[in-house]
């Protein structure tokens, strides 16, 4: 059976690779996996994961790429190389997209006797509304662009989303059971909800099917990170 730590990513959203390692070091104990996301990553480059690493961590590399295929491809094969545990890619570049960077890490984890990192698709970010589908011209709601991409990503070979843990039943009826759910947004009832719109608690999004939490602010801008994780955990 498998335990919480075994489904929580801390998100190190800072500028500040001292701060992240600090972090990490606090935390480590408890939190098995970390996510470098862009922020971190345009300050501080391969070190962010490294910091992960060198304590014993995983890193879910979230830089969400979106480039032509030959590009994604390229990044992908990198991002094995690094050691990643998990890494992340705009469903939105399509099929081909997809698909190349799929084989791009089969290729780089053979060749280098490295493990196969999971990817993930992003399907619409949750800061977008069906205001945005109307701007792109697309005219399918929400709801079902998000199945769409979701099941081409499936398709392509991908081995989840990025979803809320209320879209996961959906999803995974499309995609699969197996098929992974990466799910943001979640607060414990004790944490201010920040700029999330539609947060969950995390025993609620597991038990709707999220397969991974990301929590950033509940644990890293409280005052006592570990101890904002032992009661996350708790509550789970
Ligand atoms: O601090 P908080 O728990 O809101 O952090 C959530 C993390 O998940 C952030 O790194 C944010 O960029 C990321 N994320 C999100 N919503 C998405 C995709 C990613 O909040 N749809």
């Amino acid at each position: 059976m498998d335990t919480i730590a075994d489904r929580l990513i801390v998100a190190l959203d800072t500028d500040d690779l001292d701060q992240a390692r600090r972090l990490v070091l606090t935390l480590r104990s408890r939190i098995r996996f970390f996510k470098v996301g862009i922020r971190l990553f345009t300050a501080a480059g391969p070190d962010a994961v490294r910091v992960v690493q060198d304590a014993g961590g995983e890193v879910f590399l979230d830089l969400k790429f979106l480039d032509i295929p030959a590009s994604v491809a390229g990044a992908v094969a990198n991002a094995v190389r690094m050691g990643v545990f998990m890494l992340n890619l705009h469903a939105s570049g399509g099929r081909e997209m997809l698909r190349k960077a799929r084989e791009a890490a089969e290729l780089a984890a053979q060749a280098g006797g490295l493990r196969l990192p999971r990817l993930i698709a992003v399907t619409l970010l949750t800061s977008a509304t069906s205001s945005l589908l109307e701007e792109l011209a697309i005219e399918e709601g929400v709801d079902a662009h998000v199945l769409r991409l979701a099941r081409m990503a499936a398709d392509a070979g991908l081995d989840g989303v990025v979803a809320s843990p209320r879209d996961a039943q959906g999803i995974k009826s499309v995609c699969g059971r197996d098929f992974l759910v990466v799910s943001p947004g979640i607060r414990p009832r004790w944490a201010p909800s920040d700029d999330q719109q539609r947060v969950l608690p995390p025993r609620e999004a597991l038990a709707m099917g999220a397969d991974f939490l990301v929590v950033g602010r509940p644990v890293t801008a409280a005052p006592d990170p570990l101890a904002a994780v032992e009661r996350l955990m708790e509550d789970v």
